[in-house]
Order: C-alpha cells, then sequence, then structure tokens
C-alpha cells in the first residue's frame, strides 16, 4: 500500500498506525532518503536543490513501490512522470486528501517538520503549488480517501474498510 497526498495530510502518522493495526512494515521515503544524505531534507535542498532531491526520491520510490510493507511518500512524490508511472503501476495507492486550508494549518503547526517546499511561501503562493499537484494526486490513486473532519482514527478505518472490499 503506498500513502500519497499533500504536506500535512497524515501520510506519516496514518502510516504508521496502518501499520500497527495491520502489523505490515512501513516505509518512510524521506526516512529513506535521509538514512542516505546523512542530513535533514531541508539542508539537502539548500546544498543540492530540489531536482537533487527528486531524483534520489525517484531511486527510493523505484527500490520500494512493489514491497508489500506500507509506504508513506513525500507531498512532492507525484511531481515527475516517472514517479507517477512507477505509482500507476502500484497496487492500492492511496491519496489522502484534504482542503488546502486543512493542511495550510496543520503545515504552520507542525514545528517538527521544517518543510522546504512550504518554508519561505505565503499560503497563496502555496495553494498554487496544491492546484498543481492535485490532479497530478488524482491520477496515481486507486483509492481517495478524505481526511479534513476525520479523526486518525476514523480515516485508518476508512482505509481497512476499503482494504477488505
Ligand atoms: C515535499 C514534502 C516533504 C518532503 C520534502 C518535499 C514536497 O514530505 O518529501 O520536503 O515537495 O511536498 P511530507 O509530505 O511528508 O512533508
Amino acid at each position: 500500500m503506498i500513502l500519497i497526498g499533500f504536506m500535512g495530510a497524515g501520510k506519516t502518522t496514518i502510516g504508521r498506525k496502518l501499520s500497527e493495526k495491520l502489523g505490515v512494515e512501513l516505509i518512510d521515503l524521506d526516512e529513506e532518503i535521509i538514512k542516505e544524505i546523512q542530513m535533514p531534507i531541508a539542508e539537502y535542498f539548500e546544498l543540492y536543490g530540489e531536482p537533487a532531491f527528486r531524483e534520489l526520491e525517484h531511486n527510493h520510490l523505484k527500490r520500494l513501490h512493489n514491497e508489500s510493507a506500507i509506504i508513506s511518500t513525500g507531498g512532492g512524490c507525484v511531481e515527475t512522470v516517472e514517479n507517477r508511472q512507477l505509482l500507476k503501476q502500484s497496487r492500492e495507492v492511496i491519496y489522502l486528501h484534504a482542503e488546502f486550508n486543512t493542511l495550510w494549518s496543520r503545515i504552520m503547526q507542525d514545528t517538527v517538520n521544517v518543510r522546504p517546499v512550504a518554508t519561505n511561501k505565503t499560503p497563496d503562493e502555496l495553494e498554487a503549488v496544491y492546484n498543481i499537484r492535485l490532479p497530478l494526486y488524482e491520477e496515481c490513486a486507486d483509492y481517495i480517501v478524505k481526511t479534513d473532519s476525520w479523526s486518525t482514527e476514523e480515516v485508518v478505518q476508512k482505509i481497512l474498510n476499503l482494504m477488505e472490499k
């Protein structure tokens, strides 16, 4: 199962819960990249730029997309056509959808994750990124799960119900 969605959609949190419930390993793509680069993603962006990061992200997605694990991706994973092809070939791609305003407030409240794509952007600028990505998530998704007015537990339950069908 692969979880996709914008920053703040809850991919890591939901992934963790699903992993516990299903007894299936969780692989976080950003964590895999951090293990390789040995520095925070924000620092890597500053030193080498976004295209270099996207290349790393692609290599890890290519390596992992068929694993029988829960894979939580970074929000920009759908940006390249190569990644979208990999996602379309994968089983059970779940798009965690939320309205932009919900995501914006979650991103602003998150003091732990430094997100280089969101840093220094006005809400309008980040919403433009959201609007570009939205159809890309939809294009790759086997299932779309709305998260706005649902608790983590409820979203997890919705996904478990989908998997049972
Ligand atoms: C990014 C999202 C981040 C991380 C990187 C780039 C993006 O992951 O991969 O900072 O382009 O949206 P999260 O979606 O887990 O924050």
